[in-house]
């Protein structure tokens, strides 16, 4: 079965949970994992990433949609280009909770962007319990997100809930990704801040066959490394109904 949890406060158990927050901590994600970091160290708030500091890690985040007090980096995925170490360790104000939200309920946790959709839906072939997480900016539904949820549903074979196919038709409505980012929430606050060229970067598909996993939790925020489009293949892998 394939559903959509439309906030990321809104995560429930799932065999596999699939986390998008297009503008712009997942494709920030993707693109670090695809630049070089090693892992990405998801925190939950500003605080717990600054506690997670060391010399060799580079922080990055965001509050307002502008860099955090004190972080080396925004939440820009070209910052992470190139990298700067081993690990990156990342905050922001939705998508970052709605990773480790999804990462303390789903027995398996992907990150998804547009810059990833076709690896995502390469590595979803087969998974029979797919929640397609969407983080939301400031707890409202946010249309970039449903959208990318729509394009993944839409790109997989099998049972979906009323919620999916509610997000397959925002997806159809959108020819052009760049349109359906542009009128969402997620666009306001960059455009506030002058970083509008990040949702023309952001709407770009499948740049990179990276997929963000998570391997474990570490002093309470979500590693995730890269593995390759269907590392993990759907024989190997154990299904949930
Ligand atoms: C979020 O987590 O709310 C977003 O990634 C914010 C942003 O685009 O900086």
């Amino acid at each position: 079965m394939i559903d959509v949890a439309f906030l990321g406060t809104t995560v429930r158990p799932a065999g596999t949970a699939v986390v998008i927050d297009v503008l712009r901590a997942t494709s920030t994600i993707t693109l670090a994992l695809a630049s070089g970091y090693e892992r990405v160290l998801v925190a939950g708030s500003i605080d717990a990433a600054t506690a997670l500091r060391t010399p060799d890690r580079t922080l990055a985040g965001e509050v307002g949609c502008a860099r955090a007090p004190g972080f080396d980096l925004g939440n820009s995925p070209e910052e992470t280009r190139p990298p700067r170490g081993a690990d990156l360790v990342l905050a922001t104000t939705n998508g970052a909770p709605a990773i480790v939200a999804a990462a303390e309920a789903a027995d398996e946790v992907l990150i998804a962007s547009l810059l990833n959709l076709d690896a995502v839906l390469a590595e979803l072939a087969g998974r029979e319990d797919i929640l397609l997480v969407c983080a939301g900016t400031d707890a409202k539904v946010s249309m970039e997100d449903v959208y990318l949820a729509g394009r993944l549903s839409a790109g997989l074979g099998g049972d979906r809930t009323d919620a999916a196919r509610i997000a397959e038709a925002v997806a159809a409505a959108y020819p052009d990704p760049f349109d359906a980012l542009s009128a969402s929430g997620g666009a306001t606050g960059l455009r506030r801040e002058g970083l509008e060229s990040d949702i023309a970067f952001c709407a770009q598909v499948s740049i990179t066959d990276v997929v963000g996993h998570l391997s474990e939790m570490v002093d309470g925020a979500a590693l995730l490394t890269a593995a390759p489009a269907a590392a993990t293949s759907a024989a190997t892998h154990s299904t949930h109904k």
